[in-house]
């Protein structure tokens, strides 16, 4: 575990472009087919890896409409899509997204077992809830639960799936091939688990890995969901558009994680979402910020992504220049309520037309981190040391951007001692982030 405090590092494929970025796959360098392609993943994987990011993470929904972007329309499986990238790779920390909503623990915990077994370490799993409610009509159910039924699951689904990984203490299979004996039969240990959400026995057929468990990490901003990453998260992956309002995310999930859980707010690592436009010059990557958001998130694509946040609601049925239709917001109470609750506080406290809401989205696209290399290294340093966050998730949009970042802003990072030289040998992904191995709660 390092020392010194260090700036961690996380890359987002997108693939074929995501959220805001419909006309991604426009780029030569990106397959048409990116984001179900696993030498693509291999590839992004790889040269993150030669920039000593912490980690690879891979953002995960299973419900689209007509109008979701590129990469949502047809993509990899996250565990599936980690494990194969998972042989061609070494030190990066492989996090996949999984949901608590439409899983079984048993299941889940098997998966990431076994994902965290095949990386010799690597493994997280981003513990969300589903934002897109749609999604509940594709397990059975005609509409997702309600936000207290989401969190008790995440959390009782997140503790089970943690006590199922220590089934098994760390020297119960003896494989004495004297003496014919393969298990130490009092180091396995039973659950039988009866919450308010969840029955399981247990135990999981399989060991921990060297890193004792898969690093959770949390994604979910409502009161419930800063709960549940205080409570049991690692990891935070947010979204946060300046210091100030990282600074105040910081606090309070630290604060609620020291205070509120008795945990140590250093065994939680924060990772806002950024998006980094590298250019010659600052001007010049100003210039790139713009063409891109031009091209990329047109009005008429910004206003049918607009719904997603409100269960992917139809605004286009409103007149553009009415007042906003604040009355939308019912269609986000099982969806990404917190999000949809403040976009219409501020358009409704703004006064603004559903035209100028939507303007809005585009407005705030424009990101801090875009510059020379030495600009962007600077920005990376300055969030990190004000404690707005202790490292970023940077999207990986164009490959000659990223290529840049790896090559010209990290190298910057490390010639001012924030970012490591090299991976630890057999670095873990808990190696990366400095977090401890969790001891198995039945050692004696
Ligand atoms: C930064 C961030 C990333 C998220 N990523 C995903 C994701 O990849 N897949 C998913 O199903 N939900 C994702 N969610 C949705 C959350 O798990 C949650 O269901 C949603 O945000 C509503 O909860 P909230 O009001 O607590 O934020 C994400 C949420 C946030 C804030």
């Amino acid at each position: 575990m390092s020392a010194t405090r260090q700036i961690h590092l996380g890359a987002v494929p997108y693939g074929t472009g995501g959220p805001g970025s419909h006309t991604l796959w426009l780029d030569p360098e990106i397959p048409g087919d990116a984001s179900v392609d696993i030498d693509w993943f291999v590839s992004i994987a790889q040269l993150a890896e030669r920039g000593k990011f912490d980690l690879l993470f891979v953002v995960d929904s299973q419900f689209i409409t007509p109008y979701s972007p590129p990469h949502y329309l047809n993509r990899l499986e996250p565990l599936t899509l980690l494990s194969a990238v998972a042989t061609h790779t070494r030190n990066i920390g492989l996090v996949g997204t999984a949901t608590t909503s439409f899983n079984s623990p048993f299941n889940l915990a098997r998966r990431f077992g076994s994902l965290d077994l095949i990386s010799h370490g690597r493994a997280g799993w981003n513990v969300v809830t589903t934002g897109d409610a749609g999604t509940a009509k594709n397990y059975g159910l005609d509409e997702h639960f309600d936000y207290d039924t989401r969190y008790g699951r995440a959390q009782e689904f997140v503790e089970l799936a943690q006590a199922l990984w220590d089934s098994y203490e760390d020297d119960a299979f003896v494989r004495d091939r004297s003496t014919g004996r393969f298990l130490d039969r009092d180091k396995q240990h039973r659950l039988d688990h009866e919450g308010t959400y969840f029955k399981v026995q247990g135990p999981l057929n399989l060991v921990r890995s060297r890193q004792g468990h898969p690093v959770i990490f949390q994604a979910g901003d409502s009161d419930q969901g800063r709960d549940l990453g205080a409570s049991v998260g690692e990891g935070i992956f947010t979204h946060a558009p300046d210091i100030p309002s990282g600074q105040a995310f910081y606090d309070d999930i630290k604060g609620r994680a020291r205070d509120r859980f008795g945990r140590n707010p250093e065994h939680l690592v924060i990772m806002p979402g950024v998006k980094i436009v590298v250019g010659d010059t600052d001007e010049e990557a100003r210039e790139i910020e713009a063409e891109n958001n031009e091209r990329d998130h047109t009005f008429t694509a910004a206003l049918e992504e607009f719904g997603r946040p409100f269960g992917w609601h139809d605004f286009t049925q409103y007149d553009l220049d009415a007042p906003f239709p604040a009355e939308a917001l019912v269609h986000g109470e099982r969806s990404f309520y917190t999000q949809a609750k403040a976009v219409t506080d501020r358009a409704v406290a703004n006064g603004w037309s559903l035209r100028q809401a939507v303007e809005a989205t585009r407005v705030w696209r424009k990101s801090e981190f875009v510059g020379s290399p030495h600009t962007i290294a600077d920005k990376l340093i300055e969030w990190w040391e004000a404690r707005a966050c202790d490292g970023f998730n940077v999207g990986v949009d164009h490959p000659a951007n990223f290529r840049r970042i790896v090559e010209e802003v990290v190298p910057i990072l490390q010639e001012r001692g924030v970012f490591r030289a090299d991976y630890e040998p057999e670095a873990t992904l808990r190696a990366n982030l400095g977090l401890p191995i969790p001891p198995n709660r039945y050692a004696g």
